[in-house]
């Protein structure tokens, strides 16, 4: 378990952070989502021991980070943000480095290391110095040394930043599949990986939680939820015409589409589908919304912004 009590840091007279607390349990997924500069990645260093809090404490299965650093990040494996350093080793030698500095057993160091290196599909570079890789092979050497010891708390700052779609769609899955058992937390800009890959999320912005929720309780909080979405030829008459209906409390077209939006009567997908069959509009989309991740997430920073 991961526990962070009224976690603060500040920068000369400025808080990066500001009295976060939360605690996080296996099996969680937990994505930090926020603008620039919000202070996920200064909360992520502290949980992990990287960075002392200026107040406040984390703790990591009861151990305090600052206080026994060794011991809990033990438990822990982190990718910072950038680049791993160790530039002029091959990906090989830099985690079998990190592989004997994490402590695992002489003789299981090649396995876990290969282990490390199929997960990541970074085969093809092993021998290879860091230096001298794409971006995202950089990236992808520093999700390996992440979790070459299986530790049971993983902390990703942007763990699919600057990889190319294919490899997304991998790290995605590849944490899906550690989570069952595991705490990991990761902080990204990408809302559909959050939807993708998270069971929690905390939107942070200004070193303030404003929003713990899971993804499907936020989008429920978008204007969107629920409302109908089409394209259809003279969009003009079909939603003054539509507008009449109990089930609509306002409509609006925005580059091209109509959506509708409910008022509390159950019912509006059923009553448009049935006007678009009696009037014989010419439909080319039609959906129901779940509601919109970045409308939430822009609502929400917003207004901590115009505070
Ligand atoms: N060493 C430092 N000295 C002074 N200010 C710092 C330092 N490190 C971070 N900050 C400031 O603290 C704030 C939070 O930074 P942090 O890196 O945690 O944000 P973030 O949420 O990770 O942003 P991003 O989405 O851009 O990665 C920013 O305003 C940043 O400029
Ligand atoms: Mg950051």
């Amino acid at each position: 378990m991961i526990e962070a009590k009224s976690l603060c840091k500040s920068y000369g007279g400025f808080k990066a952070v500001d009295d976060l607390s939360f605690t996080v349990e296996a099996g969680q997924v937990l994505g930090f989502l926020g603008p620039n500069g919000a202070g996920k990645s200064t909360t992520m260093k502290m949980l992990t021991g990287f960075l002392a809090p200026t107040s406040g404490t984390a703790l990591v299965n009861d151990i305090d980070v600052v206080e026994q650093s060794v011991a809990a990040r033990r438990n822990i494996g982190y990718l910072p943000e950038g680049a791993p350093s160790y530039g002029e080793m091959t990906v090989l030698q830099f985690l079998t480095f990190i592989a004997h500095a994490r402590a695992i057993a002489k003789s299981e160091v090649p396995e876990s290391v290969e282990n490390a290196i199929r997960k990541l599909n970074l085969t093809g570079v092993k021998h290879q110095p860091i230096e001298t890789l794409s971006k995202g092979f950089k990236r992808r050497v520093g999700l390996a040394q992440a979790i070459i010891h299986d530790p049971q708390i993983l902390i990703l700052d942007e763990p699919t930043d600057g990889l190319d779609p294919n490899q997304k769609r991998e790290v995605r899955g590849l944490i899906r599949a550690m989570a069952k058992d595991k705490i990991i937390i990761i902080s990204t800009h990408i809302l559909e990986e959050v939807e993708a890959v998270c069971n929690r999320v905390m939107i942070i912005a200004e070193g303030r939680l404003l929003a713990d929720d899971s993804p499907q309780g936020l989008i429920k909080r978008s204007r969107y939820h629920n409302a109908v979405s089409l394209v259809v030829e003279a969009p003009e008459k079909v939603a003054s015409s539509l507008s009449e209906l109990p089930q609509v409390a306002k409509a609006e077209l925005r580059e091209g589409e109509l959506t509708l939006f409910p008022t509390a009567d159950e019912g509006l997908f059923e009553a448009v589908t049935a006007a678009i069959g009696e009037n014989h509009w010419q439909v080319s989309a039609l959906r129901l919304e779940a509601g919109r991740l970045d409308e939430v997430f822009h609502s929400i920073t917003r207004k901590e912004a115009s505070a």
